[in-house]
């Protein structure tokens, strides 16, 4: 049809509620969201001005990760829930700190999201800047672990015998419902992957937590996954530290352990990044962490 709508909901895109993913590209300030994403992003900032902020030190605790796993020897990135590509992606930062150690790039990575636009937009980021004889991207969901691993690992990109760093990132606060459309089966498929994942692999996670805020941020969260639950895509769960870090299995937790977000390893702070900077770490609202899966 004319204005191209009947096109897209053919392709799986909800053009009638606020996307997780778009919104997020929002916060952002990048500019792969529409209208209804905006207005719904506006409406949230107004009343949680810090959640712009707190999603760019999301995004800071991205480029640390990969740069600190690049640094212990990791060269396989699988980024699920990838989200929209904004600047400072996976591939970039990985590629950035190989040449800054005069290094050739090497590391691969294969992005995966359930939003086909953050998809198709990735498609387009990749092929215009990236490798592909290094870099993919795939649409799956996180809630079909099996698909997504066969899937990812049939790009060719992936070495299923060599370590992967399997980042869920910003994700698993996002609800995801199950076969009867309620229970959240987040944490039954991470464990799923972690099978998966050959031995020296790491998993990275960050993820809000209503745990330990100052109260009136405390009362914004719950305002906040109001919001979400009513008006977006997708419902927002708040887990407590123990949920959140009990998806990291068996996995042995590197230094300096779960942590809020700004305070995982500061040091790696890239030199193209400026940090944020909250009034207490706990502002952030993100508890982060990594493991690595033992032998
Ligand atoms: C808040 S964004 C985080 C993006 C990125 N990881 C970051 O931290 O900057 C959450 C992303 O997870 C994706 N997502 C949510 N549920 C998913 C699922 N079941 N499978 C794949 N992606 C999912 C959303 O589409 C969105 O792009």
């Amino acid at each position: 049809m004319e204005n191209g709508t009947p096109d897209l909901r053919l392709a799986g895109v909800d053009v009638e509620r606020p996307s997780v993913a778009r919104v997020y590209d929002y916060y952002l300030g990048g500019n792969a969201n529409w209208a209804i994403d905006r207005e719904f992003g506006a409406r949230v900032l107004q009343k949680f001005p810090l959640l712009r902020n707190i999603a760019i030190a999301n995004r800071l605790y991205l480029n640390r990760l990969v740069r600190h796993l690049t640094k212990l020897g990791i060269r396989q990135f699988l980024d699920v829930g990838a989200g929209m590509p904004t600047v400072g992606n996976t591939h970039q930062i990985a590629d950035e700190l190989a040449v800054d150690l005069g290094r050739t790039p090497d590391a691969h990575v294969v992005y995966v999201d359930n939003e086909p636009i953050a998809v198709a937009h990735a498609e387009i980021l990749l092929e215009n800047e990236g490798n592909t004889d290094r870099h993919g991207v795939i649409h799956a969901d996180l809630r079909e672990p099996g698909d997504l691993w066969r899937r990812a690992m049939a790009t060719g990109l992936l070495d299923p015998d060599e370590p992967i760093a399997l980042l869920l990132i910003a994700v698993l606060h996002v609800h995801q419902p199950g076969p009867d459309g309620v229970t959240d089966i987040g944490p039954k498929s991470v464990a799923r992957l972690r099978d998966r994942l050959p031995v020296g692999s790491y998993l990275g996670m960050s993820h809000i937590t209503d745990e330990g805020v100052p109260p009136d941020v405390g009362e914004n969260l719950v305002e906040l996954k109001r919001m979400y639950d009513t008006s977006s895509s997708s419902n927002a769960i708040w887990r407590s530290h123990k949920d959140i870090e009990a998806m990291l299995g068996d996995f042995e937790v590197l230094e300096p352990g779960w942590t809020w977000l700004t305070e995982w390893h500061p040091e790696e702070t890239g030199p193209t990044v400026r940090p944020i900077a909250f009034p207490t770490p706990n502002h952030a609202v993100g508890w982060a962490g990594v493991g690595r899966k033992p032998a």
